[in-house]
């Protein structure tokens, strides 16, 4: 069923349910004024009649129903897909602004309670408000002068509502964003679990935990009371609208010729009023707090900017890389992270990186594949502007190995082939490339088995293997290897080095690393400092120029090799 059609059914029996209101106290007034005289109409009537109305108006309420959850959670469907589109191609700006808790409430729980909230409470307004123009309509048809004293009754309602969930609304948004800063505390504590256990930091977290969570339950108090306010003021205008209606027609009854039948029912139609409306009194909580929670999942689709690329496009790049006196400030009042750069990478190069941490190494690597942008002067790769490369092209002209290796909870043949259909000979020929070979044969299922969240069963030293598999596996021209070894012992360290070896055949590479014997046969060596490149050689010239080079070679270690890894 198409969601329009859905909804098209929907509104007609919710339309039909409305109507039907009305017919039990219009029965009503016939059986009291005719029903219990002898013989004016045949007594099976009344049942029957009776019968048949609930029975089309619980009919259409089912179909109304069915039809209205359909819609919604096809509606869901579409907009959680489209949320999670955006998260794909949106500026990676986003995930600096954004932890990961935050995204997943948001795209998770957020949009699914929103539009629950939202479906049950606008079906109930429509139903709701139909009944009550219904039930209206037959009492100004029985009585219009009384009608009046109801119809005056019902904007003050409405008033109180109104500011009512304008109040609901700034809570709830306030109860979101504490919500999200709840999770994420849950978040860090099972990120960072070693540490927390090992620096005693537990009653720091637990702390943390609690003060949100009261920050929480003072919140959901104010929205309590709020929203229990609601239904006892509505109920009080009902139960004055009712006296005075009483009051009315009992004056009345001296001279008007209404009928006792028309009296009992104009009061039951009247008393039918008091359950859609108090229906409507409680609907602005519900809506609010929906509007809120769908709002900003919209607000995610909206205000996120999307990645842009360029026009260029081309399968497989020569390699050829080029820095023109380029600088990158990563926020306007921050200090340059890498400034008047110039640097040529001539295809087949290996260019080796060497500087302190913090010298700006990662940020030169992260800007080939555009994960950084850069402030002034231009990156060319093949004499193309890399902000001219159309995007997926770009990209696929790069494997990077770094320290940190993210292993995607899926099977070690989805991880290697990461963003292609696993080929099975492949696969195996890049692990075993990779130096994986012995640990495949000792997985159960081989390259089906599934690695686990982040592959925490798996070493250090393998799981950089798995990232050397990878990358071998993408076949690109341009290798990036960011301190792929500095965490190893050297036994794995060895089994790694064999396998970027294999890796490098033929490709332009790009090589970070704080020791020696891995860069000692580049081509060239860049030595950085406070982002600018200071001295650049092949290693006995920079030996023999006795500079930064050689006084870092002479500690036998290139930059600080117990420097705390940084991985930005
Ligand atoms: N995402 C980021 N936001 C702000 N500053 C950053 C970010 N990434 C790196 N930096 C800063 O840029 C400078 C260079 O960092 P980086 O390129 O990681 O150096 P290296 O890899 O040589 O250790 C450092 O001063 C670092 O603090
Ligand atoms: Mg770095």
């Amino acid at each position: 069923m198409h969601p329009p059609v859905a909804w098209v059914t929907a509104l007609f029996c919710l339309l039909i349910v409305a109507v039907a209101e009305p017919m039990v106290p219009a029965l009503l007034q016939p059986l009291l004024d005719k029903g219990f005289k002898q013989n004016s109409f045949p007594i099976w009537m009344v049942p029957a009649a009776l019968i048949g109305l609930y029975t089309i108006r619980g009919l259409s309420m089912f179909i109304g129903q069915v039809c209205i959850a359909k819609a919604t959670n096809q509606g869901l469907l579409k907009l959680r897909v489209a949320m999670f589109e955006r998260l794909q191609d949106a500026s990676l700006k986003l995930y600096r602004q954004q932890n990961a808790s935050t995204l997943g409430n948001t795209l998770v729980y957020e949009v699914q309670t929103g539009a629950q909230m939202l479906v049950g409470s606008c079906m109930s307004l429509f139903r709701d408000s139909l009944t009550l123009i219904a039930l209206i309509g037959y009492l100004l048809y029985l009585n219009w002068q009384l009608s009046l004293i109801v119809a005056l009754l019902i904007p003050s309602v409405g008033f109180l509502m109104k500011a009512m969930s304008k109040r609901l609304y700034g809570l709830t948004r306030q109860n979101q964003a504490a919500t999200d800063e709840l999770a994420y505390v849950v978040e860090e504590s099972a990120l960072a679990y070693r540490e927390i256990r090992l620096h005693a930091a537990q009653h720091l977290q637990a702390r943390r935990f609690e003060s949100l969570g009261r920050t929480l339950e003072r919140l959901t108090m104010k929205m309590a009371v709020a929203s229990s306010g609601i239904t006892p003021l509505t109920q009080l205008f009902a139960a004055i609208a009712l006296s005075a209606v009483i009051s009315v027609a009992l004056f009345q009854s001296q001279d008007s010729n209404m009928t006792v039948g028309g009296f009992a029912s104009f009061v039951t139609a009247m008393l039918m009023l008091v359950n859609p409306i108090k229906h409507l009194s409680e609907i602005a909580g519900p809506i609010t707090r929906g509007l809120a929670a769908l709002e900003r999942g919209l607000e995610l689709i909206e205000n996120t900017p999307q990645e842009v690329g360029g026009q260029y496009r081309s399968v497989h790049a020569r390699g050829h890389i080029q820095w023109e006196n380029l600088g990158v400030r990563y926020q306007e009042d921050h200090p340059w992270a890498l400034r008047e750069i110039h640097l040529e990478v001539l295809p087949g190069e290996t260019v080796a990186l060497v500087g302190s941490s913090g010298s700006g190494k990662t940020t030169l690597a992260n800007l080939l594949p555009r994960f950084v942008d850069w402030t002034e002067g231009d990156l060319k790769l093949d004499g193309v502007s890399v902000r001219d490369w159309y995007l997926p092209d770009l990209r696929r002209q790069f494997a990077m190995v770094s320290q940190n290796v993210v292993v995607l909870n899926d099977s070690l043949a989805v991880n290697v082939a990461l963003g292609q259909t696993p080929e099975t000979d492949k696969v195996l020929r890049c692990l075993e490339a990779a130096n994986l070979g012995d640990y495949l044969r000792s997985l159960p299922q081989g390259i089906d088995t599934v690695v686990g969240h982040n592959a925490s069963s798996m070493s250090g030293g393998q799981r950089q293997r798995l990232a050397i598999a990878r990358a071998l596996y993408k076949e690109a021209p341009i290798l990036i290897l960011d301190e792929a070894t500095s965490a190893l012992d050297n036994e794995s360290e060895r089994m790694v080095q064999e396998a970027l070896l294999r890796l490098q055949q033929g490709k332009t590479t790009l090589i970070i690393a704080h020791r020696l014997s891995t860069i000692e046969s580049a081509d060239r060596i860049v030595v950085m400092d406070s982002g600018r490149l200071i001295e650049i050689g092949n290693h006995a010239s920079l030996l023999a120029k006795n500079g930064a080079y050689a006084a870092m070679f002479k500690l036998k270690s290139v930059g600080h090799a117990q420097a705390p890894v940084d991985q930005h």
